[in-house]
């Protein structure tokens, strides 16, 4: 079986961007993810600006390759779903929710700012979930889940939400290639208890415009999540 592979290119440089665009289209990538992961923090910079810089991005890939392209967004734009929208409408043709944005710690005993690279955890999915389950069928546009997949069930969650597609870092590195494999298998096995008889038909059932309970996922939840809840040694 061939497996499609996508190049993931992170510029610098406009020439940056294209020029490795290019390169990656001759070498053979099925598609290109611009992972165009920038901390906005010069306090001048507007995040009209922030949002510029993505949709120039993508409009010079765009023109310079004619294989799909895919965004990989950060988490924290004011308005994540028009955003979405205006990559969309400029030619993405799949977003990745979302990139994580490395945050480094102190180390107290050094004094040092350090920077190192931890792994996710299955909580994490939790952003991206929200957001797929919102814009899933709103766009016209694949939607692939990225952060938090350690086993099959957040594999489930992320399909049922809507995704197109289920990525996976820290679980590679952290149990080895091979648990591809696990994956799959439990997920073929979920399906089977559950009778879905396709991935199809699981992908979006949970998404918001599916669920009985639209609001479930946006403010309108927000004071029920807050009265739902209870300290846990409260008497
Ligand atoms: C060691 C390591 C290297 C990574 N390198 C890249 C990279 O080159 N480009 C990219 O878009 N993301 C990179 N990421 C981020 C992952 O693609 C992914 O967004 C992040 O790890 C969250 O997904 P996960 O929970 O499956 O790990 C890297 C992550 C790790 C742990």
């Amino acid at each position: 079986m061939a497996i499609p592979v996508i190049g993931s290119l992170n510029g610098v440089t406009d020439a940056g961007w294209t020029d490795y665009a290019k390169g990656m289209e001759e070498a053979g990538a099925a598609a290109i993810e611009l992972n165009v992961y920038m901390l906005p923090a010069d306090i001048h910079t507007t995040s009209a600006e922030v949002e510029q810089r993505y949709l120039d991005i993508l409009a010079k890939v765009r023109e310079t390759v004619s294989i799909p392209v895919a965004m990989k967004l950060s988490p924290f734009f004011s308005a994540t779903a028009n955003m979405a929208e205006r990559l969309v409408a400029a030619g993405a043709d799949g977003l990745v929710l979302f990139n994580r944005l490395y945050q480094p710690d102190l180390d107290l005993d050094q004094l040092s700012v350090n920077p190192s690279l931890t792994y996710s955890s299955p909580a994490e999915i939790r952003l991206p979930l929200l957001w797929i389950a919102v814009l899933h069928g709103r766009l016209n546009t694949s939607l692939a889940a990225t952060t938090g997949v350690d086993s099959h069930l957040q594999v489930v969650k992320y399909l049922l939400a809507g995704a197109d597609a289920v990525q996976t870092t820290s679980a590679l590195l952290r149990h080895g290639s091979r648990h591809l494999r696990v994956l799959r298998e439990g997920l073929e096995r979920w399906l089977e208890e559950r009778e879905y008889p396709s991935v199809a038909k699981l992908k979006g059932a949970m998404s918001q415009r599916n669920v009985a309970d639209p609001e479930a996922y946006e403010r309108a939840n927000y004071l029920q999540t807050l009265l739902s809840y209870h300290a846990p040694h409260a008497a």
